[in-house]
């Protein structure tokens, strides 16, 4: 039996108990958290809403996004331990008085988590509550969400303000991708077998392939998504933080600082992509109507209400390179976008051909082989290597085999999801599965080149029919090279 990891008690104190955030994300993962008894019998949950409300139908709200979110039924038992941790405030936050009144509640357990689940717009007032009441001792730590900033400059703005209150080792960005498991495994896939080790760069991996494809629209979030666009919503973040994982050099050990010091290197090295270079690496595209599973689903424009022109790119490829020593060739192929035909993440590591063929008389050509990490669907990897056919007259005819690695082969795995294990990560004080503030200013200067290219040069998102693979010209950028994408 594997020993329960359990942090020390704290008051977790949720901003926007209410919001579409905690319902869906939060307290599932702390529900979870608290049926596998990774939560101290001490540590209260402490839900701040602006409206006022009884503590009964607060409770009532809990139950509710759990009937909704949860992948299960609540456990009767798990349930009246869990709802007995919780206590509500309500708080409006543009009023520093208000922090009052939380101050005293934070008395009685020594380490406070603070979670903005709420808009980055009202971080600044959040920080400034806290810190003008003294409530932002060096016992408390903040997780924030993305999107921070929508470039550079608001990033510096966000950052500023909580640097003024917080120093970096209490702040814990959340990128929730670095939660997955798959993604926790390319660490321990590059770094713990020498296969993988001494095979990693361009000396024999050709090209990469990361994509994140969804079914889904924008959900309602007309007024964030129209003015973010997938660039800022996808790749800024989770893409790019899947592009350093694998680019990295090994960190010298797993402390957060070491692994941040060697994305940050390979973010730096990020090939710029700026107006005289921006049509041959990038196209993007916007969702238009289409048939989904079935379904009719409406256009992008019908979507956020718009009848005329919005510019808004709902599907983006960039095509990114590393100029060091050890990646430099090796194209890195960063595709994303919503109303895709089917919901696909997965990394596709290509290797080099093979200098001479032995088997030609038998086989025209040796295909590439490639390892496919998928994050979605069945979370695995899988390698593709060639074998001999069996048989007497099959000399050697080569067949493409697949070695498939299921994570949750075995039914009734609860797959842990990535929230679960962030908040657990940042109950324990551990921020290595957290985004420091230097790779999020990398990763916007980089982008915030590209997206300015677009207005520069007046490129506009390529129109696609919902149900499809996006645009033919995502396909066109990638056949110049010479490759196609990982069907
Ligand atoms: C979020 C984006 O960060 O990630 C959403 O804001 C997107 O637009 C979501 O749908 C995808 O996450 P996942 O875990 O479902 O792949």
């Amino acid at each position: 039996m594997n020993e329960i990891i359990k942090p020390q008690a704290c008051n977790f104190i949720i901003f926007g108990i209410k919001g579409d955030l905690s319902k869906r994300k939060l307290l599932p993962a702390l529900y979870y958290l608290e049926k596998k008894k990774n939560i101290h019998n001490d540590t209260n949950i402490i839900g701040i809403s602006r409206s006022k409300c009884n503590i009964k139908d607060n409770i009532n709200i809990i139950k509710k996004s759990l009937l909704n979110f949860l992948e299960e039924k609540i456990n009767n038992e798990v349930w009246l331990k869990f709802s007995a941790r919780f206590k509500f405030y309500n708080l409006d936050v543009y009023n520093n008085n208000n922090f009052i009144k939380l101050k005293k509640i934070n008395l009685k357990n020594k380490n406070i988590i603070y979670y903005f689940a709420t808009p980055p717009s009202t971080f600044s007032y959040i920080c400034e509550g806290l810190g003008k009441n003294k409530m932002n001792t060096k016992n408390t730590r903040i997780i924030i969400e993305k999107p921070l900033g929508e470039n550079l400059k608001s990033y510096n703005y966000i950052n500023k303000i909580l640097l003024k209150y917080f120093k970096e080792t209490q702040i814990y960005r959340i990128d929730h991708y670095l939660g997955k498991e798959i993604i926790l495994n390319l660490l321990a896939l590059r770094f713990s077998n020498i296969l993988f080790f001494s095979n990693w760069n361009n000396n024999i991996i050709d090209s990469v392939q990361i994509t994140i494809f969804e079914q889904i629209g924008i959900e309602g979030r007309t007024e964030y998504f129209n003015k973010t666009g997938q660039t800022r919503d996808m790749v800024q973040n989770h893409l790019l933080q899947i592009l350093t994982i694998i680019a990295m050099a090994p960190p010298s050990n797993l402390n957060s600082n070491n692994i941040s010091i060697e994305k940050i290197k390979i973010l730096r090295s990020l090939r710029r992509i700026d107006y005289k270079n921006i049509n041959e690496n990038t196209v993007l595209g916007q969702y238009t109507s289409g048939v989904i599973n079935n379904n009719n689903v409406p256009s992008y424009l019908e979507e956020i209400c718009i009848n005329n022109k919005s510019n808004t790119e709902t599907f983006v490829v960039i095509k990114a390179n590393i100029d060091n020593w050890q990646w430099f060739g090796v194209p890195f192929y960063l595709r994303t976008g919503k109303r895709i035909k089917k919901k696909i993440a997965e990394i596709v590591i290509y290797f080099k051909n093979l200098p001479f063929n032995l088997f030609n008389k038998f086989n025209k050509k040796l295909l590439q082989n490639k390892i496919i990490i998928r994050l979605y669907p069945n979370e695995g990897i899988e390698i593709k290597i060639f074998n001999k056919l069996s048989g007497l007259n099959n000399n050697y005819k080569l067949r493409s085999t697949k070695l498939n690695f299921n994570f949750y082969e075995k039914k009734n795995i609860h797959k842990c999801n990535a929230y679960e294990l962030l908040i657990l990560e940042a109950m324990l004080g551990n921020q290595s599965l957290f985004v420091s503030g230097n790779e999020i200013k990398e990763s916007w200067k980089w982008i915030d080149l590209i997206i300015n290219s677009w207005k520069k040069k007046k490129i506009k998102p390529i129109i696609y029919k919902s149900g499809t693979w996006g645009p033919k010209e995502s396909d066109i950028l990638i056949q110049k090279d010479g490759r196609k994408w990982n069907k």
